[in-house]
């Protein structure tokens, strides 16, 4: 604005000089001289108006220059607000995660605890199983006594709860127990057994055999237990069981769990 408001100025002051020459009133010489000034001034206005048409152009393009760079000021912000948006998103899903993060480390904490837990408790669960055979010899009895019967051929005993000296099964912990027994004969008779829990009678299963030929009589029991408590097998007076390498009568338990 300064740059067009210059020569305007000087316009103004040509005009003035020119006024006061006229009132002076001036002689021929003068007038060649005032006609001189007058195509000097209209030169100056033409080169002038040049200037402004030119300074028109040149703030123009200015304006043109400066709306675009407005607009890629605006362009700009909006993708600034939309970066800060985004920022604000991503730090939000982050805090989200991070929460979820934690609880599932806490979660793995507990299981891998829980793990090593059930780990130790299964190594140190007592492992008890057994399985046997009475004899190779032929037939056991019949006797004038009670026999307690002892079980000589031992194909399974883990724990050792079974013990082949004294026919007795011995539980090592508190617990479930699954026993059973096959007893077998091929005599005309009695054929029978009784079970023991310690010193108390809880069971007694026989029959009579009123033709030769193997015959078999068989039992499961599932008992509860405490630690020490003994199972044996008793073949009552007169009765007689047999047993070869074919493994006819068998006694066999594990432990189902402890309590
Ligand atoms: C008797 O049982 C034992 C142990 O399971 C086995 O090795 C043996 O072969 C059995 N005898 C017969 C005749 O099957």
């Amino acid at each position: 604005m300064r740059v067009v408001l210059g020569p305007l100025l000087l316009l103004l002051g040509l005009c003035g000089s020119g006024a006061r020459g006229q009132d002076g009133g001036l002689g021929e010489g003068g007038e060649i001289e005032q006609k001189q000034t007058t195509t000097d001034i209209w030169a100056e206005v033409k080169e002038l108006r040049d200037m402004v048409v030119e300074l028109k152009v040149e703030l123009r393009t200015m304006a043109a220059i400066v709306k675009e760079s407005q607009s890629q000021v605006d362009e700009l912000r909006a993708e600034l607000i939309f970066t800060k948006v985004h920022v604000e998103l991503l730090q939000a899903e982050n805090a989200v995660q991070t929460t979820e993060l934690k609880s599932l480390e806490s979660r793995l904490n507990s299981t891998e605890s829980r793990t090593s837990e059930l780990e130790r408790e299964n190594e140190e669960k007592p492992k008890v199983a057994f399985y046997t055979a009475l004899t190779n010899s032929g037939h056991v009895g019949p006797r004038n006594t009670d026999i307690t019967l002892k079980f000589s051929k031992v194909f399974t005993n883990i724990g050792n709860a079974y013990n082949p000296a004294t026919g007795f099964f011995t539980a090592p912990v508190k617990g479930v127990y699954y026993l059973q027994f096959t007893m077998s004969n091929n005599n005309v008779g009695r054929m029978g057994v009784q079970m023991y829990m310690n010193k108390q009678r809880i069971l007694y299963n026989d029959e009579y055999k009123e033709e030769a030929g193997l015959e078999y009589l068989t039992k499961s029991v599932i008992l509860e237990l405490m630690a020490g408590d003994e199972i044996h097998l008793v073949l009552p007076s007169s009765y007689s069981l047999y047993d070869d390498s074919n493994n006819h009568s068998t006694f066999s338990g594990s432990l189902l769990f402890p309590l």
